[in-house]
This record gives C-alpha cells, sequence and structure tokens, in this order.
C-alpha cells in the first residue's frame, strides 16, 4: 500500500488492480468472505437478506470473495460498495462486483440511521481527516450488526489509536488482532 498512500493517486484503475492482485488482495478477499460468514451466522435471522456496506471499495475485490463465500452458504444479501472515485466503482460495476455502487465520502455516508448488518473496510486508514468515520460507522449500522476491519501492509496489527476511535465511538470491540472487529450494541 506503500505507493498509493503516497500519492493517493486512484485515477486508473487498471493499475491498482495489478496492485491489488500483487498484494494478493484476490485471496484475502475470501478470507474476508469467511470472516463475514461466521459473523452473518452469529448474529443473524438468515431467513431475510442482510445489508453489506464496504466503502473505499476500489475495484471490487473483496466483493468477490465475500459474495462467493456468502452464496456457497445461501446467505442472501445486498451488497453496496461506496468510494470517492468513480472510475474505481465503474471498474467494479462493469465486472459486476457487487450490487450498488455509490460515490461519496465515507467520512460523510449517504444512508440512513441503522441501515447496514455488516460494514467492511479496508486500506483506508490514512484518509479519514474530518474525525467522522467512526460516528458515521456507528450511525449507519443496526444493533447489533458487525463492523469489519481487515489489518493489511506492513503494520497488520491493529493499533490502540485505532481501537480507541472505535472505543469512543461507542462500538465494542469483539476482536483487536489483525482483523478489527466491533459490534454496535
Ligand atoms: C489503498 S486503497 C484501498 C482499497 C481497497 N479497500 C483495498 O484494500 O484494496 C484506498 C481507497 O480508499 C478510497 N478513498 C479515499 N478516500 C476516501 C473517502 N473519503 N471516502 C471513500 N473512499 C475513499 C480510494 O479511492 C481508494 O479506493
Amino acid at each position: 500500500m506503500i505507493f498509493y498512500a503516497n500519492t493517493g493517486d486512484y485515477s486508473d484503475a487498471d493499475r491498482y488492480e495489478r496492485f491489488a492482485l500483487d498484494c494478493k488482495l484476490g485471496e484475502k478477499a475470501f478470507e474476508i468472505g469467511s470472516v463475514v460468514k461466521y459473523l452473518v451466522g452469529k448474529i443473524l435471522n438468515q431467513s431475510k437478506s442482510i445489508e453489506i456496506l464496504e466503502t473505499a471499495s476500489a475495484t471490487g475485490l473483496t466483493a468477490v470473495g465475500v459474495t462467493e463465500e456468502l452464496v456457497k452458504v445461501n446467505i442472501k444479501h445486498t451488497y453496496t460498495s461506496l468510494d470517492i472515485e468513480q472510475n474505481l466503482l465503474c471498474y467494479a460495476e462493469a465486472r459486476k462486483r457487487g450490487d450498488n455502487f455509490i460515490q461519496d465520502d465515507f467520512e460523510n455516508l449517504p444512508f440512513t440511521d441503522n441501515a447496514f448488518d455488516i460494514y467492511i473496510v479496508m486500506g483506508a486508514g490514512g484518509y479519514r481527516p474530518k474525525g467522522t468515520f467512526y460516528p458515521e460507522v456507528r450511525r449507519v449500522l443496526k444493533v447489533g450488526g458487525y463492523y469489519i476491519m481487515p489489518q493489511i501492509g506492513p503494520r497488520s496489527f491493529t493499533s490502540t489509536h485505532e481501537k480507541d476511535r472505535v472505543l469512543n465511538s461507542g462500538l465494542i470491540i469483539v476482536q483487536k488482532n489483525n482483523y478489527l472487529i466491533a459490534q454496535n450494541i
């Protein structure tokens, strides 16, 4: 992630996809899918469709792994992908990596309160200058819903600072190692 963290230039979706595949994020997506499957099984009545939000979704690689894992066990869901970069969303949408594609800011989400069962974000910790990221996570998560932040890159463990931000927003931390998982209680 160092190259992109330095430049913040996501104007070339093909280039980002190649970079993400080099970082093995295609495989990581299936691991994330297993985590989502486990959490959905714990908390939700699976006869209903679950609402998943992924922000900073880029070219949609995570959506592929998560969707495939849920389809395997017949978990109905709607996958909403949000990114600030329209060209990345277009790339994902052209490949049907998800259901809804929304260009917007994850620090000011365009959703009603209590809209999602699962919220996923990865690799975007450096893009949150306003301090409204976690209050927005909590606002859009349903009660009982889960926030999932896989840790990637050179620091693959959740930092104390990140944990503090989660706790300050009122979410409850349920796991804090190479996955930060929190619940809206
Ligand atoms: C390093 S990439 C990570 C993408 C993907 N989650 C992954 O792990 O490959 C950071 C992503 O955050 C997006 N991004 C940056 N600022 C954002 C914001 N304020 N709201 C939503 N997305 C943002 C970028 O467009 C880019 O897709």
